[in-house]
């Protein structure tokens, strides 16, 4: 059995732009077509305009997709979903027996990465897996987890706003680009609720799209936690060769990703 891990740029996207593309491009013909042997308007000029810039356009959206596609894809050359669970993983230690959380698990990417990385401890992947990425499910979790024959995983439906645990219910708790996806609240909180059910001595890696405007000022974040006693606080430019490189952070629309990590 195959692994089948989501990617942050679904192939239908490209597929989407690219059958634009062959619209635009259709119609633009059978205008053509119909106007033949007749004086042409400065309105067919405009459709004819219309219609061409039309297919220029979708044509560079697919063109952009396809290439995000391969480069996120788990199976493609550069693999970088890949090296960003698995890279996020290095940071969690997990002690044998312990149970750790990934928040907003997706297709079961990082909590499988983790769940290979301690095989005697455990992993439990939550996620809401609403409407938004049609490829994630529970089920997809599963399969993957059977795919990559890691039996210490499981997961369940959970919601980053509220957690369903009790305070410090976890010897690590991880995430992996999902509080920017959560509209209209306030990301550090949402942190907050991620470190309300990591006990004390645990750690945390915690890696998203951190720009200011979505999370205000993480430098004065991280200061707080390390003066409520959390340690070894870092907040990490993974864009800065960790994981990718600046120009393909921001070719990628990834510009700002930030690696939370330390110890409660
Ligand atoms: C970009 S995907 C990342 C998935 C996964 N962490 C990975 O690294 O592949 C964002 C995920 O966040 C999940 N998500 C969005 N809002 C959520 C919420 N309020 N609670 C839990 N998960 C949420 C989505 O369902 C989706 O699976």
């Amino acid at each position: 059995m195959k692994t089948k891990y989501g990617n942050w740029m679904p192939v239908e996207y490209g597929i989407g732009a690219a059958v634009l593309a062959g619209a635009c491009l259709g119609a633009d013909a059978v205008l053509r077509i119909q106007e033949r042997g007749k004086e042409k308007t400065v309105l067919s000029h405009c459709a004819h305009g219309a219609l061409l810039t039309g297919a220029l356009v979708s044509t560079a959206a697919a063109a952009y997709c396809m290439t995000a596609h391969n480069r996120f894809s788990y199976n493609g050359e550069r693999q970088l979903a890949r090296q960003v669970t698995e890279g996020i993983a290095e940071y969690i230690d997990l002690p044998d027996g312990g149970l750790a959380l990934d928040v907003g698990c997706g297709s079961g990417a990082l909590a499988i990465a983790c769940a290979k990385r301690f095989p005697h401890a455990s992993v439990l992947g939550v996620d809401t897996w609403g409407p938004e990425y049609l490829a994630y499910s529970r089920k997809v979790c599963e399969r993957n987890a059977k795919a990559e024959g890691v039996t210490n995983v499981r997961f369940e439906k959970g919601n980053a706003n509220h957690l369903d645990y009790p305070d410090e219910t976890f010897d690590a708790v991880m995430s992996n680009y999902v509080y920017h996806n959560i509209a209209g609240k306030n990301r550090q909180e949402l942190i907050r609720e991620t470190l309300r059910v990591l006990k004390k001595g645990g750690t945390f890696a915690i890696h998203d799209l951190m720009s200011e405007g979505r999370y205000g000022d993480m430098e004065l974040f991280a200061q707080r936690l390390r003066d409520e006693g959390y340690e070894r606080v870092e907040l990490i430019d993974t864009t800065d060769g960790l994981f990718m490189n600046r120009r393909e952070a921001g070719m990628l629309m990834l510009k700002n990703s930030i690696l939370l990590t330390g110890r409660k």
